[in-house]
């Protein structure tokens, strides 16, 4: 009899640990980001457009995306950062415009980050990977990936492809994601919205006259910021007020601009605009941002006026970004005053155990 519960118990202690990544980690303090890239080899074939980190080649950033536990993780030490959340890299299965290639192709890789970070799940946690097609099918993957993996929410590439050609795009503000939404909200966990390089079509069409727009310095904000915008005109967060939604790079620039958006956006009302309140409440209410790739203190100080410090997290966007760069900021916002100490933790760290419920 007591050899017996002695063995279910260390049963129940053994399946509890690994239906627990992240939810014990090393907290010295230290900060914790969460948009940071990884990918695995079958779909390093993605990467060729995009852009290494300053200073870096295209072969160093293909090996800083596959490592978890030397660079990445020395990295960490060196820089201060307690906990780092890992999600694939653009625009992974966003870019499968097949819908059972890409929902094998997102079980395969939530499978592989969740066994990847499974003996450090102190230092790494994990964000779903989705295939967006079917609103069933990513729905039943959230919650696999949430309950059985760990993971802590969802990271999506922006617009799933879709179609024979690939040129179809789907946009997660139509009433057919609704059991997507509904599902995040009873997970409780946030969807980080990231950009993606769009398909060769769209590029050909607006940035032939200036390719070096395409990426991070213009075409990730324009093309990511019209489907945030998106999902606030088309009312997803009036259906789903306890959705929480995250945004990188400063919030691609939308809580730069609320003014004039929610001032013009009054004129659509008369045009039947389905959206109960305006873009500024929802920055209140569901949106949140980070500093990904975003070293801006300017920028981070009028964010503060417009949306508030509790709705804003450090955020570094490795490998993309040297971990190093993210440092050198953080590490002025205290001496220089535009944060005090509670502000930092809050910034730094206290925001992002809330949301991403490291405690719970
Ligand atoms: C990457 O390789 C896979 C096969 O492993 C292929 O299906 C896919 O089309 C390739 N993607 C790109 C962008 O070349
Ligand atoms: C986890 O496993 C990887 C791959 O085998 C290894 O490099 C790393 O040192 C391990 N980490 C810990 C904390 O055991
Ligand atoms: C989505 O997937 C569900 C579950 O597999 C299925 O019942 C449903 O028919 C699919 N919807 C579409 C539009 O294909
Ligand atoms: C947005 O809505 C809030 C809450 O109703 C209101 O206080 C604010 O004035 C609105 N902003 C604009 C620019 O309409």
């Amino acid at each position: 009899m007591f050899s017996v519960s002695k063995t279910a118990l260390a049963f129940v202690v053994l399946s509890l640990a690994s239906n627990s990544l992240g939810r014990k980690w090393r907290d010295t303090g230290g900060f914790i980001v969460f948009e940071e890239a990884w990918t695995i080899p079958a779909l390093l074939n993605q990467t060729s457009a995009t852009t290494a980190a300053l200073g870096g080649t295209p072969a160093e950033l293909q090996a800083n995306l596959l490592d978890i536990h030397n660079q990445r993780l020395q990295g960490m030490n060196e820089n201060n950062v307690d906990f780092m959340v890992l999600s694939c890299t653009q625009p992974c299965i966003q870019g499968i415009a097949d819908p059972d290639t890409a929902a094998a192709m997102a079980i395969t890789v939530n499978n592989q980050l969740a066994a990847d970070i499974a003996n450090n799940t102190e230092r790494f946690g994990g964000f779903a990977s989705l295939a967006m097609h079917n609103a069933t099918v990513a729905a039943a993957e959230l919650t696999r990936a949430v309950t059985e993996l760990g993971f802590l929410g969802v990271l999506l590439n922006d617009y799933q492809q879709s179609g024979a050609d690939g040129l179809t795009p789907l946009y997660y503000d139509q009433p057919e994601y609704d059991i997507f939404w509904q599902t995040l909200s009873n997970l409780n966990v946030p969807l980080y919205l990231h950009p993606r390089t769009d398909v060769p079509e769209i590029l050909n069409f607006q940035y032939s006259h200036a390719k070096f727009l395409i990426g991070p310095a213009q075409q990730f904000a324009a093309t990511l910021s019209g489907h945030v915008l998106g999902i606030c005109v088309n009312g997803v967060f009036d259906r789903f007020p306890n959705a929480k939604l995250i945004v990188g790079h400063l919030g691609e620039r939308i809580p730069s601009d609320l003014s004039r958006i929610d001032n013009q956006l009054l004129r659509q009302l008369t045009l039947g605009m389905p959206m109960l309140k305006n873009v500024t409440t929802y920055w209140h209410e569901n949106i949140f941002e980070t500093s990904s790739g975003n070293f801006a203190t300017d920028l981070l100080k009028f964010h503060i006026g417009q949306i508030g410090l509790d709705r804003i997290m450090y955020s570094i966007d490795y490998p993309f970004v040297n971990m190093p760069e993210g440092t050198v900021w953080i590490d002025t916002l205290l001496p220089d005053g535009v944060l005090n100490p509670a502000e930092f933790d809050s910034f730094s760290r206290g925001l992002a155990i809330k949301i991403l419920r490291l405690n719970d």
